[in-house]
Parts: structure tokens; sequence; C-alpha cells
């Protein structure tokens, strides 16, 4: 499919979740290039007046830049005890809504704000749907900086291949909290998201993996054959 295609998807389904919002919500904003389209509808919407009394948290430097030039109301997540709604992209969905998130690096930013919301609803084109977490796509894991490399071995140990994620320049990215990004790729899939979870999360030095389980409520998945609408076990 080409580029414009995939990104005809994105829109319908970030539509398809903007029918979610209502007046007086506070929002969690995800990250990432369906969520562009998401905050696109958002700030037509609060222009044109549809739309009223809407303060959102943003999930990265990011989204907040460009929920600012929207004139999206911004808010800090401590500020409110819970958010009504967060809508969010996907790197992967298992068929129970499980997720792998952070290609773009936003995963403990935005597993904060999902931990916070009372309903996640994610938003993605078809091509993220998998019958397994972990075919498709390398599993991010945030690092502290001081001694990333400890890790390598211990996710290898794991059956992961590990690849820091660089930029074009080749230096190590570093994410909006200051940390590394490892790249796991598991070559038969991840068999056990939760077992793999609880090592990562046992593990001092590990931020944060963006392995996301049992947080989505619903999704929103556009493909050829219309946007398939999904519920979670949350
Ligand atoms: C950001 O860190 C990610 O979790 C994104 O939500 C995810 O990578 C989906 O991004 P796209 O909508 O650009 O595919």
């Amino acid at each position: 499919m080409t580029r414009g295609g995939v990104d005809a998807l994105k829109r319908r389904a970030a539509e398809a979740a903007f029918g979610r919002v209502r007046s007086g919500m506070v929002l969690g904003l995800g990250t990432g290039s369906t969520v562009a389209h998401l905050l696109d509808l958002l700030g037509e919407a609060l222009r044109e007046g549809s739309l009223k009394d809407i303060v959102a948290v943003p999930t990265s430097v990011r989204t907040e830049t460009r929920a600012r030039e929207l004139g999206i109301e911004l808010i800090a997540l401590h500020e409110r005890a819970s958010l009504d709604l967060t809508i969010d992209g996907a790197d992967e969905i298992s068929p129970r809504l499980e997720l792998i998130k952070g290609g773009g690096g936003a995963l403990l930013r935005e597993k904060m704000v999902a931990q916070a919301s009372d309903r996640l609803v994610i938003i993605a084109d078809g091509a993220k749907a998998v019958d397994r977490l972990g075919t498709t796509f390398a599993l991010p894991v945030e690092v502290v900086r001081w001694e990333w490399e400890a890790h390598v071995g211990f996710l290898e140990g794991l059956g992961a291949q590990v690849t820091p994620r660089r930029g074009s320049d080749g230096a190590l990215v570093e994410s909006d909290n200051g940390q590394h990004l490892l790249d796991c790729r598991f070559p038969e899939g991840i068999a056990d998201p939760s077992a793999i979870e609880a090592r990562l999360a046992a593990r001092a030095g590990i931020v944060e993996s963006g392995l996301f389980l049992g947080l989505a409520h619903e999704a929103f998945i556009a493909s050829d054959q219309g946007v398939e609408h999904r519920e979670g076990s949350a």
C-alpha cells in the first residue's frame, strides 16, 4: 500500500475514535503519525466550537508542540487525579488488545498517561494487527543512561536480539526523559508477554518497556475493508 493510502487509513481510525470525545473531558493525547490526525480533528472542533472545555495531557514533547500550535489547552499529568480518555497509536495490536508501543520513543509517558486514564482507545491502520506480539516489530525498552550496555546480555538471555536505537547521525537516541532505548527483536515473537514484562519490571536500570498489557479498552483498526472495532478486557 502507498504511504498516502496508509495515511488515509490512519485518518479513518482517528475519525472513528474522535467520536468518543465529548466537551468537558480531560484527555490524554498519544504520540505518532496516527495521533497527529486526531490532534488535527480536535484542534478543528475546538476552533469551530463543536467541542469546548477540553484540557489535555500530552505524552511527548512532539505532541505537546503540535497541540499548542492547534490551540489545545494542556495541563500536567499531576493536575488531575484521573483522565477521562486517552487516545493513542500502537506499533502492534494482539487479538486481546495487548500492545507494543514506543516506536516513536514515547513509551514511558504514554504508559504513565494510559495508567492514569479511565479509558484507553487505540487507533491504528490494519498493518498493526498481529496474532502474536513481537512478530513484526521490535519491543522498545527504555533504560537509564548509566551502564545501559549492562542490560544487553540480560535482554539477550530473555531471547531478544538487541539493537540500541540511534539517530541518523549515529548517536544513541535520547528519549524525552533523557534516557536510551534498546529495540528488542524476538525472532519467534513474544510467547508470554506477561512473563517478559515481569522480568523487565524487576530489573533495576530498566525504566519501562513498550509492552502495554491489560491497558487498552478498545481499538479502531482501519483497513481497506473498513474500520474494525475491537473491545479489550481492560
Ligand atoms: C510512540 O512512542 C508510539 O508508541 C506510537 O504510538 C506508535 O509508534 C504508533 O505510531 P504511528 O501512529 O506513527 O504508527
